[in-house]
This record gives C-alpha cells, sequence and structure tokens, in this order.
C-alpha cells in the first residue's frame, strides 16, 4: 500500500502535496517523493526514509507551481531507496508517473521495452508505466494512457503528468484512488485524509475508471473512454476518522481490508495453467531435507497452518517452535535445515534472536515478513514478502491472513518443486487460492457480520470461551482464542478438539462458550461428535460452519455461517469470524481495540 497525492489548480502545489502525504504515512514510508510544474519543466525531489527526509530537501530546494504529484512508499519491488521512491520519469522526464499497487506483467514489459532501447533506472515494476505511456504518447496524454494501460495486468492507482499539458491522468484497478473537487482546483489521493485540508466534497473512483482533471473540470471515463459518471459524496468524518476510512478503528479497517491485502499478497504469484506458483525466491527448493518453522503469538499460529500444509504438500519435515523456547533448547540444526521466520513487523526480538541462532548452526533462512527492510529482512538469506500493507492495529488481522496465504504458497511451490505435488492438484490448489479475496469479501457481508455481532453479544459476559478446531483449523481456533483474549481480556482456550476429552472436557457447563471450528473437512464427522460432547454436558456450542452445511449446525447453540472454501485454504475464510466474534465482543465491553492494555504493536524487548 502506498500513499498517492495529485493537485492541479491555484495553490502551491508542493504545500498541498506534503499536507496530503503527510495524512498518508500510515500507508507506508519507505520513501516519499514529488514532481511539481515549475513552468518549463517537471521537477523530482525523492528520497527514502520517511516523509522529513523529502520536507527538509523541500526547504533547502523549494519547488514552486501550481500542479504536481506526490508518493509515499510502501516498498513492494526494489529496496527503499533513493532511485526506487516514486516519481518515476520517461526518459526525456516529460512525463511523471507516481503508482500504487504491483504490475504483475512487469518483467516482459520491461524486456521489450529495454529491447526496444529504454534504459531503467530503478529496480521497481512502477517504473515501467513510465516508459510504456512514453511509448505510445503522440501528443494526447490519455490516449497514451489508456493504450498502455492496455497492456498491464496488476493492480494499480497510477496518476500521470506530462510537461507540455496541463492536466493530470489517473486510473484505477484494484488500489484505490479518491478525487477531490475543490474551488477552480483538483485533488487526487489514495485516501480521503489526504483531502479533508482542502475539500470535503470527493468522488470515489471505481476498478477500471480513469480520470482527466484540469483546473476547473475533470472527466471521468472507462478504460475504453467512454463517459462514465460518479457520484460527488460530502465527506462528514473528522480527520481521525478519515485515517480509518470511515470505520470506528483500525483493527475494523484491517478486517475489511482483507479482500485487498490478500489481492496483493497472492498477485503475480500464481500461474494456474501449469499449477506453479511464482515467488522469486533465490533459495533453491531441494536444498535442505527438513524445515524449522519459528514466529511468536498470531505469526507462530500461522506458521502451525503452514506445518500442516507442507507437511501434507510437499512432504518436508516440520517442527515449528515459538522463538522464544526455540532459542534456549539448543535445536538440532544443520545446514540441511530451512529455518523459516514468520513475522508482521520484522522486529520482533525473539524471533529475531531465533533467527541469529538458527544461522549460528548453518541453517538456510527464509522470511515470510510483512514490513519492507525491516531487520529481519536484513538477515535472513530471502524474504517472501506478504504485502498486506501497513497493520497499524495491535491485535493482527490482514497480516495473518496473508500470512497463511503466504505460507499456502510456499507449500505449493516446495511441493511441487519436489515433485510430490502433481500438477492436477497443483492447479485446483491455486484456483482455490485466487478465489480466496471473494470468499472473504464475501464472509464479511452484511447479513454474515451482522450475525457474528449477535452471537459475540450474547456471550460477552462468559468468564471464559473454549475453541475447538482438528487439523489445518486447529490454528484457527487457537488464533480465535489469542484475538478474543487479546481485545476482550476474556480468558479463553483452545484445543485441537480431539483433545478435548483428555481433560478440557472438566471446563464444560451452561456458562461455558465453546466455538467449534466445523466446516467442510475430512475430519468434519469427527468434529460433529465433539460437539456433541459439549452439548451433552451442558456447554454452549458456538459452531462455524460452511455454506450449506446441514449436519453441524444441528447440534449447536448458535451458528456463524462462513462461504464454502477448500478445506486448505479455509483457515483463511475462517479467520475472519473468528476476528470478528473477537472484534464484537471487545466492543460490547467497551473495550479499546486499537490500544489493548499491555500490549505492544511490535514486541521490541526481550
Ligand atoms: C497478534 O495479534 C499479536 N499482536 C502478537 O501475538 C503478534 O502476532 C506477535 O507479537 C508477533 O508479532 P510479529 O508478527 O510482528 O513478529
Amino acid at each position: 500500500m502506498c500513499g498517492i497525492v495529485g493537485y492541479i489548480g491555484t495553490k502551491n502545489a508542493t504545500e498541498v502535496l506534503i499536507s496530503g502525504l503527510s495524512k498518508l504515512e500510515y500507508r507506508g514510508y519507505d520513501s516519499s517523493g514529488v514532481a511539481v510544474h515549475t513552468g518549463s519543466k517537471l521537477e523530482v525531489r525523492k528520497n527514502a526514509g520517511k516523509l522529513s527526509v523529502l520536507q527538509t530537501e523541500l526547504e533547502q530546494q523549494s519547488l514552486s507551481g501550481t500542479l504536481g504529484i506526490g508518493h509515499t512508499r510502501w516498498a513492494t519491488h526494489g529496496k527503499p531507496n533513493d532511485v526506487n521512491a516514486h516519481p518515476h520519469a520517461s526518459e526525456d522526464g516529460s512525463i511523471v508517473i507516481i503508482h500504487n499497487g504491483i504490475i504483475e506483467n512487469y518483467l516482459p514489459l520491461k524486456e521489450a521495452l529495454i529491447s526496444r532501447g529504454h534504459v531503467f533506472k530503478s529496480e521497481t515494476d512502477s517504473e515501467v508505466l513510465a516508459h510504456l505511456i512514453e511509448e505510445k504518447y503522440s501528443g494526447n496524454l490519455e490516449q497514451a494512457v489508456r493504450e498502455a494501460l492496455s497492456e498491464v495486468r496488476g493492480a494499480y492507482g497510477i496518476v500521470v503528468t506530462h510537461v507540455n499539458h496541463r492536466e493530470i491522468v489517473a486510473a484505477r484497478t484494484v488500489s484505490p484512488l479518491v478525487m477531490g473537487v475543490g474551488q477552480n482546483e483538483m485533488f487526487l489521493a489514495s485516501d480521503v485524509p489526504a483531502l479533508l485540508n482542502y475539500t470535503r466534497e470527493v468522488v470515489f473512483l471505481h476498478d477500471g475508471d480513469m480520470v482527466v482533471l484540469n483546473d476547473s473540470s475533470y472527466r471521468i471515463m472507462d478504460l475504453q473512454g467512454n463517459p462514465v459518471s460518479r457520484e460527488v459524496s460530502h465527506i462528514e468524518w473528522d480527520a481521525e476518522a478519515a485515517e480509518k476510512g470511515g470505520f470506528d478503528t483500525y483493527m475494523l479497517k484491517e478486517i475489511y481490508e482483507q479482500p485487498q491485502a490478500l489481492s496483493n499478497t497472492l498477485l503475480g504469484r500464481l500461474q494456474d495453467q501449469t499449477g506453479e506458483v511464482d515467488l522469486e525466491l533465490n533459495l533453491d527448493p531441494a536444498s535442505f531435507k527438513r524445515i524449522s518453522i519459528i514466529a511468536c503469538g498470531t505469526a507462530f499460529y500461522a506458521g502451525l497452518v503452514g506445518e500442516y500444509l507442507i507437511e501434507q504438500l510437499a512432504r518436508v519435515p516440520v517442527e515449528i517452535d515459538v522463538a522464544s523456547e526455540y532459542r534456549y533448547r539448543q535445536p538440532l540444526v544443520s545446514e540441511n535445515t530451512l529455518a523459516i521466520v514468520i513475522s508482521q513487523s520484522g522486529e520482533t526480538i525473539d524471533t529475531l534472536e531465533a533467527l541469529r541462532e538458527a544461522k549460528k548452526s548453518g541453517a538456510k533462512t527464509l522470511g515470510i515478513i510483512n514490513a519492507k527492510g525491516s531487520s529481519m529482512t536484513r538477515e535472513v538469506d530471502d524474504t517472501l514478502y506478504i504485502h498486506a500493507g501497513p497493520e497499524i492495529g495491535v491485535a493482527s488481522t490482514k497480516a495473518y491472513t496473508s500470512m497463511v496465504s503466504a505460507m499456502l504458497m510456499l507449500a505449493l511451490w516446495l511441493g511441487r518443486a519436489r515433485g510430490t505435488l502433481d500438477a492436477s492438484t497443483g492447479t485446483e490448489l491455486l484456483r482455490s487460492a485466487r478465489e480466496l479475496p471473494r470468499l472473504v469479501e464475501e464472509a464479511l457481508s452484511e447479513s454474515r457480520v451482522a450475525n457474528i455481532k449477535r452471537v459475540a453479544e450474547k456471550y460477552k459476559d462468559a468468564r471464559d470461551y473454549l475453541f475447538l478446531g482438528r487439523g489445518v483449523n486447529s490454528p484457527t481456533a487457537y488464533e480465535g482464542a489469542l484475538k478474543l483474549k487479546e481485545i476482550s481480556y476474556i480468558h479463553a482456550e483452545a484445543y485441537a478438539a480431539g483433545e478435548m476429552k483428555h481433560g478440557p472436557i472438566a471446563l464444560i457447563d451452561e456458562k461455558l462458550p465453546v466455538v467449534v471450528i466445523a466446516t467442510d473437512s475430512v475430519l468434519l464427522e469427527k468434529t460433529i461428535s465433539n460437539i456433541q460432547e459439549v452439548r451433552a454436558r451442558g456447554g454452549k456450542v458456538i459452531a462455524v460452519v460452511s455454506d450449506g452445511d446441514t449436519e453441524a449446525s444441528r447440534h449447536a447453540d448458535d451458528v456463524i455461517i462462513v462461504p464454502k472454501a477448500h478445506e486448505m485454504v479455509s483457515p483463511v475464510v475462517n479467520a475472519v469470524a473468528m476476528q470478528l466474534l473477537a472484534y464484537f465482543t471487545a466492543t460490547a465491553l467497551g473495550k479499546d481495540v486499537d490500544k489493548p492494555r499491555n500490549l505492544a504493536k511490535s514486541v521490541t524487548v526481550e
């Protein structure tokens, strides 16, 4: 996720751009830059680091003009440095662009452009757009952008301007873009907060929309050039509410961002036709005999899902540890071990020290990380970024589902490369993985969310909760218990459902809500038996079931219905129900879900 702003009007463009970018730093802060039309040329200033670095440079070397574009970066392709910062320019500097998203087919496009003589400066996918538009340009910028985008696959929010045209052209697919309508001035931004200092009249552009902005007018069209009309909305939010996208909390905003986050995690990596995944890893998939997964908290539960998937699909022995234990148990590690660390922040000290321990013992190391350029990414041999975008809420939500999806892709990649997974099964699983953004969107439908809110409020005064799951969804139970504990402060335990009869069943009574993950599974019949064991002892069963279920629901006191999904991808869909159950319980109890007591977003102390 990056922050994008654009301005054309009568004000000092640099001031408007910096003001807007300062409201979008939550979307990414690896680097930032602006391009301003200073009369005869488009001048670019861009730096690695936080926005304050750019602000200092602009104070020393100001740019004056009334048209400009600006960007704050959450790096996906290419390190966070000055060259990879946006804006990117065409060869002759006449065109500048900024981009939010991932161009799936940037490599073949880049190779073709290089073969036609284009010289690239950065490692980014985004720079391809500048060269492609330049190549298509023959006097009409709007047409050049349209033709360039017809060759692009992936996600983009793009903003473009040309030194010879007093206009700004923009377009979006997957990545958000909103236009601000002023008096003889127009604005563009990735998100509303950047606009509110100047206007509350906004137009939310839809996927496939393109817009041309002039000083006092705008034209919206589709990518074929057909006019499109979009309503102008009046924003009532205050600035803080705007940063949360109108949601009450960052956590709820991030729960609803999961379809887009998952698109970014999966995009460009799934090759359905061959049943392969392209993870752009240097790691040799045949260069190790066993895997150690090491993480903390929610990341650890994503690793647990990964353990099931890797052993089932790639037949590689996996052991998994919480990092704080791994470091001190003298694990048997050698050069035949691949140590995988999983971390949203890439800064968790327990995981970082465990990584160092594994490296000392000769293990190859791979990071499944969200934060680009974080400490862990500088110390592992290879990184698989989850591209979930910055996660502000202390309780992890979109990072978890993106981590689980990354573990699925890793298991598929290993299975195909090591010959334990055939192409047709790979293709079937890839098709299921590609469905995840849509399935999670469906899991967030108004009726399903309202039902989960009802269940949460019904049991909000429970003293304890029990969560049960089987197989690849036993980690879903653990994650559900953690989410509830973290933000509602209700004690919750989780067990593999088959384990309940070995002790925890003594906990069952009419005051104990028991959440049972009973979605489609080869083990569903056994899970239904566990539900009956709970009911027989008076326990209150909240069954999480798949669309169309007729059996498990019959035995439950309350039912949460989630979209039907292939069992191996179901932990992603089921996690959404766990997040919402915890969220609505905590809000019903009046808790601060974004800043729960005693917790920190990244635990950088031992
Ligand atoms: C998750 O909701 C918690 N905030 C916590 O368990 C977190 O997952 C853990 O501290 C690991 O953080 P990391 O992913 O940044 O390493």
